[in-house]
């Protein structure tokens, strides 16, 4: 089935996170708990996004970057009266709707693309009708309640309106579902809000099908992927659940953890075979770590990729925009930032690069500051091939230091340097002989 028009309800306040960032832009593993739920639909094969929108979330500009990326239509949904007045939000006129629609939430980011396609399948079963997703609930409260026969769902109870004989089913819904193009024309207008809430509940949507003789039959799905977040406490639930799914699939393709539990890793990074991750190291978004690289425990990457074999850290920070190239090592307590270091070369201790393009086969010693900021502006650094620069040595951009040159220990390099040049740029040192007996003598006769 390849025409299936998904609507993503994401237009609630989200008022127990307290927080000013809508809900469905909170984070887990880098990403957008939205943009967890769109690139699980996307990978399924699914392309029509409309995503039903607060105002908060219209207003927010990583909304907008992940509405573009996703191709997605927005609807306003002004006030929320329930999730069946968001989903007639999210459709616009119902005459033009040609197509069976997937109703998912914004804020379940752990639903996978395999339950996505499972639902779609047992809807070929049922395609005039509708299909629901629902989970068997360690803890049912407060989710509504599957009333079923057989292979059917007859309806579907919220909590407040359940008997106390419903309320003791375990089977639940997810609030997932899909609807025939049928279904979504003549029924899901004629819900009304009668019940504890006054809302427009969708679920009341199988009711109304099976009293018009529409079916509704349903997958069941592991919990953990629907978990839904609405405090800070789920966020960090489903952010485990979601880093132990990221390590393990790291695992599964060959990349050796030390000691996952404390490996963080983002959605968005791609880690090959054979690299070697040690413990308390967090790779952030975009982050690419080529083949038997090897990053050393309490180091931090973000928006960046290293090359074949390369090793870094231990306490290496590396910041967006940076190239490690194939073989190099970037050491303890070395920070880099928006800078390329060619194949092979090496900052091993206690260095700050920043907006550097560094070749080949150079070495940066002990202690070296490129100084790319003069308080107004960031100016770049060039160094080329086997270039040696000795420790403690500050390199003031912009500058060039072209290759094969050396440059001595404790300079402080302002102009640019040339080939093959030896450059050493510091006071000149100058020896008193005995001079230090001179002034011991000096000062023990002041004490005296
Ligand atoms: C809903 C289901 C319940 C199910 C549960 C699963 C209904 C009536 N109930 O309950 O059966 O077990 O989800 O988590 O549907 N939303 C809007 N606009 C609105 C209302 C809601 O966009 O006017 C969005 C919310 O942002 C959320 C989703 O719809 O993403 C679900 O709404 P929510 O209020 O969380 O429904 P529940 O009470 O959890
Ligand atoms: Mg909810």
């Amino acid at each position: 089935m390849k025409n299936i028009k998904v609507v993503v309800l994401a237009a609630g306040k989200g008022t127990r996170m307290y927080s000013d960032i809508p809900k469905v832009m909170h984070n887990i593993a880098g990403r957008a708990l939205i943009e967890h739920i769109l690139f699980a639909v996307a990978e399924a094969g699914l392309t029509d996004f409309n995503i039903v929108s607060s105002d908060d979330l219209l207003a927010n500009s990583d909304f907008a970057t992940i509405k573009e990326i996703y191709n997605a239509k927005t609807f306003l949904q002004k006030e929320r009266l329930g999730t069946a007045h968001a989903l007639l939000a999210g459709l616009g006129k119902l005459e033009n709707v040609e197509d069976p629609v997937l109703v998912v939430c914004g804020d379940t980011p752990l639903l996978t693309s395999k339950a996505i396609l499972k639902l779609i399948k047992k809807f070929e079963e049922n395609e005039q009708g509708i299909t629901c997703v629902t989970f068997k609930a360690a803890n049912p409260h407060g989710y509504g309640r599957i009333i079923s026969e057989e292979e059917f769902v007859l309806d579907i109870v919220e909590e407040k309106d359940a008997t106390d004989a419903q309320r003791k089913i375990d089977l639940c819904n997810a609030s997932i579902y899909l609807f025939s193009p049928k279904v979504v024309k003549e029924i899901i207008s004629k819900i009304e809000n009668k019940n504890a809430s006054s809302e427009y509940y969708l679920t009341d949507a199988i009711r109304l099908s099976n009293q018009h003789g529409i079916t509704c039959n349903y997958i069941c799905i592991d919990e953990a992927e629907v978990q839904g977040v609405n405090d800070k406490m789920q966020l960090a639930k489903a952010e485990n659940i979601m880093q132990d799914r990221l390590r393990k699939n790291a695992m599964l393709h060959g990349v050796h953890l030390l000691d996952p539990n404390t490996v963080y890793l983002s959605a968005n990074c791609s880690i090959a075979r054979g690299v070697v991750i040690h413990q308390n190291v967090v790779i952030a978004k975009n982050v690419v770590l080529e083949k038997d690289v090897e990053i050393l425990p309490f180091s931090h990457l973000e928006d960046c990729t290293v090359q074949a074999r390369a090793k870094v850290g231990p306490f290496a920070r590396i910041r967006p925009k940076t190239e490690i190239g194939e073989d190099c090592k970037v050491g303890n307590f070395v920070e880099i930032k928006a800078s390329t270091l060619g194949a092979g070369s090496k900052a091993s201790h206690l260095t700050y690069i920043g907006d550097a393009k560094i070749g080949s086969g150079v070495n940066i010693g002990a202690g070296t500051i490129f100084c790319n900021y003069d308080g107004y502006s960031k100016h770049e650094t060039s160094i080329g091939n086997d270039v040696f620069i000795g420790s403690n040595s500050s390199l003031i951009a912009p500058v060039t230091i072209a290759d094969n040159a050396i440059v001595g220990a404790g300079s402080t390099i302002t102009e640019d340097v040339n080939e093959n040049c030896l450059s050493i740029a510091r006071a000149r040192q100058v020896n008193y002989q005995q001079k230090a007996d001179l002034i011991r003598a000096k000062n023990n006769n002041r004490n005296s």
